[in-house]
């Protein structure tokens, strides 16, 4: 949530802080602004509501500078608009801040120190840029000190980039919670979000830890602790690929992320196997999860549906009771934990606030964390006692679709060798299964063209649907009505199909849409069963059934896969019926109203 980059060197700063702005609109894009400082030691101010275009637009191309900082952002406190973007200024003009992050205590701030000032937006950035003036000026404290004592003086979370008009040759920056990494250049240095933004220029990256205060000019990269103490940190190599990050010849990420699943799930066959062509996980996670009772595990949004479908593949697999759990819910309701629970933070991003929140309560409880992400070096994954990566390369569009299958995939790995340590006999060759449903993915991306034509007819006009299926089915539902809210905008409600009758048929009327999911022999009577009450009430029906158990007259029939690994089939036409939808409806597929892919608020 919220971009942040920043240069410092002698190239042209503006234009690598706009092409970093455009690699982390996917944090955010209510508005954005840049500040960068001219060879007369000018600052300039850049600030425009809406897209990193749009800002682009207001950017005086004429002032040349060397060094400045940008931001995208997605709004917490403050409407989207020119007054509340990005970057924010202390009154005399002399600091300049941008920041990622809600700061918790800033009414309290501002009342203790900035009653004679007058803010001239909405955000809590302004407070801290006007606070660390206020130290500066009133204090007269060293712009690092001020810097220190406004982040000792504030609470909640941030990542921030300062610059100070009289000293104009330095970035400071510092963290808690939020991300932000350093990355050191021959000659520059620049400041970002993620590395995403700046692979472009280097791709040697240092990490900063909370707590830190970090003074970067064009030479240097000097972090110390708040005591002042200095601390040396090697820089790392970002292993990203620059065709992973472009769009090439698709109009939107989210159809190239679509149609990469079937690669995604080959290379995590690839990450997981030994030499010897078995699947291999770090024996002490196993070990540690052989020696728990339960499972726990705690997901927000998408990663929260994939962990209903772990639930059923680690119970079936390994015979460990699993629990799923919202982590927004978890952290302030947390159930009875059973004597040895083990806990799996399912984050494709690993930086979610509200499941790294409740990572800062297991961890303080001492109880064994396994972090699956996309995001390697990422919060969550730093700070959980295991970490298995998911391989499947950056996910751009804001609609997670190959990082939910990959979590599948991975879970399913996971839960097939601790069952095969445990000594359990299983019927599933995994190795062999998933290259099933690779290449089952394959025929299902290569019928776009059929299912852009069943999302014209079912989907393109009306404002409500439902998708509806019983176990895995139930499970894929509330994801695929999630994918379809998210993008397109119509209400979508993912229900368990016997469960409708209760109460939420009433809503089913001439023409809605009802999408069922069938894959499973054992409960395909009684989904087809709910399709025809709905179908009688006027429901516009299309089924989506797996080869075993499909009738003539279903709209979409999914190559078969092994039972337990339906969801990362059944998914995908519904990831596709999505897209079209929202395509048809002329929406931003990739950037939806209101969201951002990296929810860093609580
Ligand atoms: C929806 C989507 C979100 C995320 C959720 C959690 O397409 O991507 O629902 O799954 O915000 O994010 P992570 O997985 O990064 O913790």
């Amino acid at each position: 949530m919220c971009g942040i980059v920043g240069f410092i060197g002698n190239q042209d700063a503006k234009e690598i802080l706009l092409q970093g702005l455009e690699k982390l609109e996917y944090r955010g894009y209510d508005s954005a602004g840049i500040y960068i400082i001219d060879e007369a030691n000018k600052g300039h101010l850049f600030k425009e509501k809406g897209r990193i275009a749009a800002l682009r637009e207001v950017v005086n191309n004429e002032v040349a500078s060397s060094k400045g900082i940008g931001h995208t952002r997605w709004a917490t406190h403050g409407v989207p608009s020119v007054r509340n973007a990005h970057p924010h200024q202390s009154t005399s003009g002399r600091f300049t801040l941008v920041h990622n992050g809600v700061i918790e205590n800033y009414q309290a701030v501002s009342d203790a120190y900035l009653s004679g000032i007058e803010l001239v937006s909405d955000t809590d950035t302004e407070v801290i840029v006007q606070l660390i003036a206020w130290f500066a000026e009133q204090e007269e404290l060293s712009t690092l000190d001020a810097f220190k004592k406004a982040i000792v003086t504030l609470k909640g979370s941030y990542a921030l980039a300062l610059m100070d008009a009289e000293n104009p040759d330095v970035i400071y920056v510092a963290k808690n919670k939020s991300p932000l990494l350093i990355g050191k250049g021959e000659d520059f240095n620049v400041v970002c979000s993620d590395a995403m933004a700046m692979i472009q220029v280097t791709n040697q990256f240092v990490e900063l830890m909370d707590g830190e205060v970090v003074t970067v000019t064009k030479e240097q990269i000097e972090i110390e602790n708040l005591a002042g103490d200095k601390i040396e940190r090697e820089a790392y190599t970002a292993e990203l690929d620059l065709n992973d990050i472009e769009k090439g010849t698709y109009a939107y990420y989210m159809l190239k992320e679509i149609d990469e699943q079937p690669a995604v799930m080959r290379k995590i066959l690839q990450h997981y196997q030994n030499t010897e062509g078995q699947l291999e996980i770090d024996s002490v996670i196993t070990e540690t999860l052989l020696a728990s009772d339960r499972v726990y595990i705690v997901a927000c949004g998408t990663s929260y549906n994939a962990g209903w479908v772990g639930k059923q593949l680690i119970e079936n697999l390994t015979n460990i009771p699993t629990e799923v759990h919202l982590s927004s819910e978890f952290g302030y309701n947390m159930p009875l934990l059973t004597e040895k629970p083990f806990f799996i933070f399912l984050t494709q991003s690993g930086e979610t606030a509200d499941s790294r929140q409740v990572l800062v309560k297991t961890n303080e409880l001492g109880h064994p964390a396994l972090t699956i992400t996309n995001v390697q070096g990422s919060t969550l994954s730093r700070e959980a006692q295991f970490t298995l990566l998911l391989h499947a390369g950056p996910e751009i569009a804001v609609a997670s679709t190959k990082a939910y299958t990959a979590q599948i995939a991975v879970l399913a790995i996971l839960a097939e060798v601790v069952g095969k340590s445990k000594g359990l006999a299983s019927d599933v060759d995994m190795i062999h299964e998933l290259g099933i449903v690779a290449a089952g993915m394959e025929t299902i991306v290569d019928n776009k063209e059929y299912l852009e034509e069943l999302a014209a007819n079912y989907l393109s006009i009306s404002r409500n649907a439902f998708y509806i299926g019983r176990g895995m089915d139930y499970y894929v539902a509330m994801e695929a009505a999630l994918k379809l809210k998210e993008i397109s905008y119509v209400q979508t409600e993912g229900f368990a199909a016997g469960e409708l009758k209760h109460g939420t048929i009433a809503l089913i009327e001439e023409g809605t849409p009802v999408l069922a999911l069938i894959t499973e022999e054992s409960i395909a009577g009684h989904t087809r069963g709910n399709v025809e009450e709905v179908n009688s009430r006027g429901a516009h029906s299309l089924v989506i059934a797996m080869e075993n158990v499909a009738r003539e007259g279903d709209q979409f029939v999914l190559p078969q896969v092994h039972a337990l690994l339906t969801p990362l089939i059944s998914v995908i036409p519904t990831q596709l019926l999505s897209y079209y939808t929202s395509l048809h409806r002329g929406n931003d597929v990739d950037k939806p109203r209101n969201l951002a892919k990296s929810v860093t608020v609580e």
